[in-house]
Formats: C-alpha cells, structure tokens, sequence
C-alpha cells in the first residue's frame, strides 16, 4: 500500500468492491483480547487483523490514556469495547501516521471517565440517572400502546403470512437507552422498539433466556426493566456473537455497521433493519463516490439479500423509521 489519500482510496474502494467479509475473524479475536483486559484491569498489547488478513500489532496504543488535568482530577479510560468503522469510511478519513492502522474495521475503544488523582475513584456523573421506576412505568406504558395498536396487529399479520424458517433466539441490537443521554425524558420509540422484541418472542413462542439486547448506552435501570421482561442486555461483540442462521436480527439506525457485520457472521433467519433501498442509507453518492454513513449498505449485503431472502414491508410508524423485513429462503 502506498503512503497516500488515494492509495487508500483505491484500497478502500478494491475491498468494498470485492464483497469481501471484514469482520468475522477480526470481532472474535479482538473482542477475547479487551475480556482479558477488562478481566484483569492490565494494559495489555492489542493485535487487529486488517480486512486483507494482516495482524496489526497496535502495542498497548489501545489502552487507556491517562492524564491529570487541572482541577487535580484525571481522565481515564475504562470499559475497553470495540469500535466499528466500515471499512468504506477508511476511503474519506485521513490516512493515519501508523499507516496500517488505517484500515482497522476494528479497534478498541474506551469510555473516558474523570477520576480522583489520589484514591483513583470515579467522579460520579453530574446528571442524575433514571431511575428505575420511571423506566418501568414509561415502557409499560409504550408497551401497551404497542401491543393494542395497528402496527402490532399490522406486524403479525405479516408474520403469519411468511414462511419462517427455524428461530432459535433474537438479538436487537442498538435499539438505545429509553432515557436521553441527559436525562431530560423518556425516549417512547426506544420503548417500542423493545416491545416489539416481546412482540416476536411471543409470536415465535421462544423461551425467555433467548432474547438478547445490545446497546452501549444502556443506564441500569434500562437493563434492569429489559431483565425483568427477559431480555438480557449483553456486552460488547457478545451480541454479534450470539448471531446465528436461527436468529432473528433487529436493528433500527445503528450507529454501527450492524448490516455489515452481521452479513459476515451469519445467514439469520429474520432480519428486521433500515430498508436496504432507503435512500437515506446511500452505498455510493449520485457523484459516484463513497460516503459516510454509521450503517451502510456494501454490495455484498444488497446480493446476498437478492439472493437468499425475500422482503416485506415492515408496517409504517414514525417511531421505527423506513424499515423492511427480510425473511431467508429456507
Ligand atoms: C441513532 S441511535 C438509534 C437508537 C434507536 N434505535 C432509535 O431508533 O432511536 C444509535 C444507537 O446505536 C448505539 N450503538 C453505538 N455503538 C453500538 C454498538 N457497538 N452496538 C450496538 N449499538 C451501538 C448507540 O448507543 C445508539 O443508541
């Protein structure tokens, strides 16, 4: 690879191209690697296969900084996880010092936190956390509206109509804490989006246990609510890992390439997601280029689509966006 803006781009745009998997390998071998250190509080030297096989070895340049800063505090980084990038977004990001670190799908990230310098506790958060009553009142509430409203009825009635093959669990990923960052209110569509986990659990008459439910921005009382109505909130890539050909797959506006990931791990039997031809989730700009976007349909996602599922619509409703549901040919 050549030391250049365009190299990449060319780099890039062959590997996007080629409908070659990128993350299969690289999730399970990076995700073993920040358990070890998340197990043992260690910094340790982190490996990254880049998407043509090269192991990258990122030293511990992975692990937390940590630095003091003016109010006698420090920032640290704890909860190392892994970060996405879609390999088509290396085209348009500037080309690293490290060069190969610019074509990581995969790297770790932590969450940045201001601890005591002396005794090394975190600072509590400024903004109080929601707490779990107010979670559980709020998604009781949605979840009524849900099961008694027309987009329910309207998703079952489409469910009965298709044939669906064998279902052995569901993970939804990115469906998002149900209370704003800031706690400044409750957030319904979240809500349903979580009730329609239910919705299908139910309807596919699975056990509880067989429910999963990935989003890094989870409060406890997000996960305490999902708990009490069985479903388990997982962390990191255990999520991507649980995906098999028997699941069922949800994800509404990720701000991860779900789609791709998913695509390189496994066939699910159902996947409910943002409507592959939705406009607004381009592959390629009118002008021919590739662009930006957390989520992104790659040509390998649209063919194996094509080929191995049929689609229908998923029911209209604001609080789920322009989804569509993609059932695999048994
Ligand atoms: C734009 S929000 C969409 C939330 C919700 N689905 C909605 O429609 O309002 C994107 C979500 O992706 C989540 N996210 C970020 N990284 C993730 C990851 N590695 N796995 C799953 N979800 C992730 C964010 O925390 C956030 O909740």
């Amino acid at each position: 690879m050549a030391g250049s803006q365009e190299a990449a781009y060319q780099y890039a745009r062959t590997l996007y191209d080629s409908g070659a998997p990128l993350f299969s390998k690289a999730t399970r071998e990076l995700m073993t690697q920040l358990e070890a250190i998340r197990s043992t509080g260690v910094a340790a030297s982190v490996t990254v296969t880049t998407p043509d096989g090269e192991a990258i070895d990122l030293g511990t340049s992975g692990t937390p900084n940590i630095f003091e800063d003016t109010a006698g505090f420090q920032q640290i980084g704890i909860n190392p996880h892994i970060s996405y990038d879609h390999f088509r977004n290396f085209a348009t990001l500037q080309v690293k010092h490290n060069l190969k670190a610019t074509y990581l799908p995969l790297v770790p990230h932590y969450e940045c936190r201001q601890a005591d310098v002396v005794t090394g506790e975190l600072v509590p958060r400024q903004k109080p956390l929601p707490s779990y009553e107010e979670t559980l009142e709020g998604f009781q509430r949605e979840r009524t509206k849900w099961d008694t409203g027309r987009q329910c009825e309207e998703l079952r009635r489409v469910l009965r109509s298709a044939e669906i093959p064998r279902v052995g669990n569901i993970v939804a990923f990115a469906c998002g804490t149900m209370h704003l960052m800031e706690h400044d209110g409750f957030r319904a569509e979240r809500a349903l989006q979580h009730a329609l986990i239910l919705t299908l659990r139910d309807f596919l008459g699975l056990s509880e246990g067989k429910c999963l439910a990935r989003d890094p921005s989870y409060e406890d009382a997000d996960k305490k609510v999902l708990s009490d109505e069985g479903i388990t909130v997982v962390d990191d890539a255990h999520g991507f890992l649980a995906v098999d050909n028997e699941s069922v797959v949800f994800s509404a506006y990720p701000d991860v390439p779900i789609r791709a990931v998913v695509a390189d791990i496994a066939r699910p039997a159902v996947m409910i997601w943002n409507d592959v031809s939705d406009p607004r989730t381009p592959s390629t700009g009118s002008d021919g280029e590739i662009h930006l976007c957390a989520d992104p349909v790659t040509p390998r996602l649209i063919d194996i689509i094509r080929e191995q599922h049929v689609r229908f619509d998923f029911p209209d409703d604001e609080a789920f966006g322009r989804l569509a549901i993609y059932i695999r040919k048994s």
